[in-house]
């Protein structure tokens, strides 16, 4: 529906002169008339920023994806509670989990006094995790830009459309289908895995007393759950982290893929990918695997889909001053 109405507004607008407010678009072009230095901002604050600790550019690629899966795209994961609202910062996926607000709020603080009240935070944290993705060696890409920012956040919405570490890959495969993503966004962005880590309590439930019959998930490799158990102590250690991907933890590149197939995924729901029931999950596992050019040009796609679910555009939301707060 959401598909159709965007043909349409297209066919629409190729026939009348439409205002940009009717049907308005994302568009990497949307600030060169007015803050024409944003990308080079985003630049200079992210490159120091990953500059001092790597997993930075991880943790801001996962804010952009905990923002555009609770209603949309629009800055919500950033707001601090209110009296009128609990936000998104103390759900059961973000709390003592997301990172990386400091230095959404250092490329504001700079835009703000370049071209006070230009620029969204929710373009924002959708450059700064395209600039991070870059900057550990993947690829590049346009982002489409224009967004505003919610003037409300929702604790429930985060706890119920972010999928937990424990999905199979039918259950995710529905996750995503609610955003309008499809399975191969869905295993094209789990490849974010190749970078950051993760804590202990996040993928326990594979490591001990699995079920009845097995004492460990059996689609684990039996030194890596070894070491995965060393680090990730039954009884204590919740936030001990491991990183998503073993090898090359540091590295935008196809590892990920390369260790599904080694059984060397790190969540339920990395292995899931390449182990789970059905084969079109595991069929693109492997494409991706054998293939890193194909994987960089279907993230770049599904990064940009993903960062097109349900902007507010237009006179619709704000463009908030300071990223923590609605404008009073
Ligand atoms: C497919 C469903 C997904 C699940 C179930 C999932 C779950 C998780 C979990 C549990 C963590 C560790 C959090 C912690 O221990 O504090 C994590 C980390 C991470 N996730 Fe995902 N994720 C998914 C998809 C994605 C997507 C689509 C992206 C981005 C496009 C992404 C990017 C990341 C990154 C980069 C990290 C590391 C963050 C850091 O080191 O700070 N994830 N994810
Ligand atoms: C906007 O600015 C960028 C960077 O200077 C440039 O590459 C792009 O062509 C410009 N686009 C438009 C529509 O002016
Ligand atoms: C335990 O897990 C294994 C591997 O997923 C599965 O094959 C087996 O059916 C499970 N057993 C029970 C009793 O759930």
């Amino acid at each position: 529906m959401k598909k159709a109405a965007k043909t349409l507004c297209v066919a629409i607008a190729s026939l009348v002169i439409l205002s940009a407010s009717t049907c308005a678009q994302l568009s990497p072009s949307f600030y060169n008339g007015t803050c024409r230095d944003v990308s080079h901002v985003v630049w200079k604050v992210v490159s120091q920023a990953v500059g001092n600790e790597k997993r930075m550019a991880a943790s801001l690629l996962r804010l952009h994806f905990h923002d555009c899966f609770v209603n949309g795209c629009d800055g919500s994961v950033l707001l601090d509670d209110t009296a009128s609202f609990t936000g998104e910062k103390s759900a059961g996926p973000n709390k003592n989990s997301l990172r990386g607000f400091e230095v959404i709020d250092a490329i504001k603080s700079q835009l703000e006094s370049q071209c006070p009240g230009i620029v969204s935070c929710a373009d924002i944290v959708a450059l700064a995790a395209q600039t991070s993705v870059f900057m550990l060696g993947g690829p590049g890409w346009a982002v489409p830009l224009g967004r505003r920012d919610s003037t409300t956040a929702s604790r429930d919405a985060a706890n119920s459309q972010i999928p937990p570490p424990v999905f199979t890959v039918s259950e995710l495969t529905s996750a995503f289908q609610a955003k309008g993503l499809s399975l191969k966004d869905m295993v094209v962005l789990s490849g974010a895995h190749t970078i950051g880590a993760a804590q202990c309590f996040t993928f326990r439930n594979r490591l001990y007393s699995f079920n009845s019959t097995a004492a460990s998930d059996p689609t684990i490799d039996a030194s890596f759950l070894a070491t995965l158990q060393s680090s990730c102590p039954k009884e204590s250690g919740d936030d001990q982290l491991s990183n998503l991907d073993a090898v090359t933890p540091n590295r935008f590149d196809n590892q990920y893929y390369k260790n599904l197939q080694k059984n060397k995924g790190l969540l339920t729901s990395d292995q899931e990918l390449f182990s789970g029931t059905g084969s079109d999950a595991a069929t693109l596992v492997s494409s991706y695997a054998s293939n890193p050019l194909t994987f960089w040009r279907d993230f770049k796609e599904s990064m940009i889909k993903m960062g097109d679910i349900s902007p507010l555009t237009g006179t619709n939301g704000e463009i908030r001053k300071n990223c923590h707060f609605v404008n009073s």
